[in-house]
């Protein structure tokens, strides 16, 4: 089984992406809607809930989990992957949405970072749309400079679109708060048009037609749960241990750190099918380790 792991529900049209692309796999997707959003906590209090969060789906068995959330990844990956996960889980692996972002854009290799063959990098100005936290966390432009230096990455934090969209605000709301966030970039790009956009929230998919309707037309918007199904099916591939026995048929289980029947209600927009969480015990933040 692979472990998806969201604040909420973003990460369900990650795990609808991954689910299509790779019917045969088992998934179990935990949404921590007892402590969303992410976007506006601090990094401590995402890093301890997001390790809680792995801890948890690596004792229902999964032994790869991979951050459907950009916020998480932003904030945790990095020192996950470093300080927690060898002396922890040296068996395991944690995977983060946001990497596979980074290596379309730069066409380098997250693992070896040798160029990826056949891919060629953008170039110009790319624009990343994503919450508060992702955006003062630096990561995408950080990860994107130690690959292609020369491409530039300009952020805008888009400080209540999570609210909004989950709220269910009208479209034509949605729209207005979509074009001033693409109006804040493009005046702090000094006009210049984005040759491609990252809409870095799993959230934001929902919201993706405001965004090309607000961008202008010759920008290219990224699919990212396209892009991390394919990558996660990659990386899949390189890595047969964590592939289900092949005689394991499809399916998901979705946990919810908050109330089953709330979560459930709003889902089916975000994964485009009905679904049925069940609740776990809440878990706070563990604390530093
Ligand atoms: N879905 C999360 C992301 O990709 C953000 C939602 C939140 O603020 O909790 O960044």
């Amino acid at each position: 089984m692979i472990g998806v792991f969201d604040s909420g529900h973003g990460g369900l049209t990650v795990l609808r992406q991954l689910t299509a692309r790779l019917p045969q796999q088992q998934f179990v997707y935990l949404g921590d809607h007892a402590h969303a959003p992410y976007g506006r906590r601090a990094p401590e209090d995402i890093y301890g809930l997001t390790l809680a969060a792995v801890e948890r789906l690596f004792l229902q068995g999964c032994r790869l989990v991979l951050l459907a959330c950009n916020t998480a990844s932003a904030v945790a990956l990095r020192r996950m992957q470093q300080d927690w996960l060898p002396q922890n889980a040296p068996n395991h692996r944690v995977l983060g949405c946001f990497v596979p972002m980074v290596e379309a854009l730069t066409a380098v290799s997250w693992r070896d970072g040798l160029p990826v063959p056949g891919r060629r990098a953008e170039d110009g100005l790319v624009a990343v749309f994503a919450t508060q936290r992702t955006v003062a966390s630096g990561a995408y432009p950080l990860e994107v400079s130690l690959r292609a230096p020369r491409l530039r990455v300009v952020s805008q934090a888009c400080r209540n679109l999570v609210a909004a969209i989950e709220g269910q605000e009208p479209a034509a709301r949605l729209q207005e708060m979509v074009s001033g966030y693409v109006a804040e970039l493009m005046a702090a790009a000094g006009g210049e048009a984005p040759t491609a956009a990252v809409l870095g929230c799993t959230h934001y998919p929902l919201v993706a037609d405001c965004f090309a309707a607000a961008l202008p037309a010759t920008t290219r918007l990224l699919d990212q749960p396209r892009i991390v199904a394919e990558s996660l099916a990659d990386y899949l591939d390189r890595h047969g241990r964590f592939l289900g026995a092949p005689s394991e048929r499809g399916g998901v289980r979705f946990l919810t750190s908050g109330d089953p029947d709330q979560a459930s209600a709003f889902a089916s927009r975000f994964f485009g099918a009905p679904v049925a969480f069940e609740g776990i015990a809440d878990h706070e933040p563990p604390g530093p380790r």
